[in-house]
């Protein structure tokens, strides 16, 4: 089975840690992973002019076209931001506007599949939840089943607090168990359902 994780930072630091960490688990569990990182990406925001709904196709020549190849060949889909702002990336916000064109191309081209939420803040409580709901938001929207690691600690999904340092987040000991226990049922319902 196929997972394509993507790392919504504009820079290689805290959440592609995670993400790399989580990928490298998927992996040694069997499944064949493929990771996007918006680090030096030129990711444009949509321009909702509609081409794609006519053409099949978004009219913006950019990284994006990895991304609609990843998510198309993905069964399991993890998205993994930063907090910004108190919710998701600028540039996930981006990813997201701009799967519509995928909607055009096919309807059901990304439903059926799973999907887990990784949210990296600098604070503690800095708005990872709001980032996990809008990740979740997302996926029920385009039909994707969204998964959390459960009651006690990832009720939405794996929630990091980073204090803005990568020596910091490897010392978090809750945000690991969070992405344990998240794994653990991301891995579930995809042998399940997949
Ligand atoms: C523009 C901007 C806004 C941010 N807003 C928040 C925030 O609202 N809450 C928070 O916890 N951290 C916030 N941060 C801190 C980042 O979430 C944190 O440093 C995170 O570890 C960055 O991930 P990265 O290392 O993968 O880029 C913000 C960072 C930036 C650049």
């Amino acid at each position: 089975m196929k997972i394509f994780g993507i790392c919504a930072s504009p820079r290689n630091n805290t959440t592609e840690f995670v993400l790399r960490n989580a990928l490298a688990q998927l992996e040694e569990d069997g499944f064949e992973c493929e990771m996007f990182t918006c680090s030096a990406k030129d990711i444009r925001p949509c321009m909702h002019c509609d081409y794609c709904l006519e053409n099949k196709k978004c009219i913006i020549d950019d990284d994006m076209s990895d991304i609609y190849k990843g998510l198309r060949k993905s069964d399991g889909i993890i998205l993994a931001t930063p907090i910004q702002s108190g919710g998701i990336s600028s540039n996930l916000a981006a990813i997201m506007d701009r799967t519509r064109a995928l909607e055009a191309i096919d309807y059901n081209l990304l439903r059926g599949k799973i999907g887990m939420s990784i949210a990296v803040g600098g604070d503690r409580t800095g708005g990872q939840d709001f980032a996990h709901l809008k990740n979740i938001t997302y996926f029920m929207i385009h039909g994707i089943i969204p998964v959390s690691g459960g009651p006690f600690g990832s009720n939405l999904g794996a929630s990091f607090w980073s204090d803005d340092s990568l020596d910091n987040i490897k010392k978090d000991s809750y945000g690991w168990e969070s992405l344990d226990r998240t794994l653990a049922e991301f891995e579930n319902f995809l042998n399940k359902y997949i």
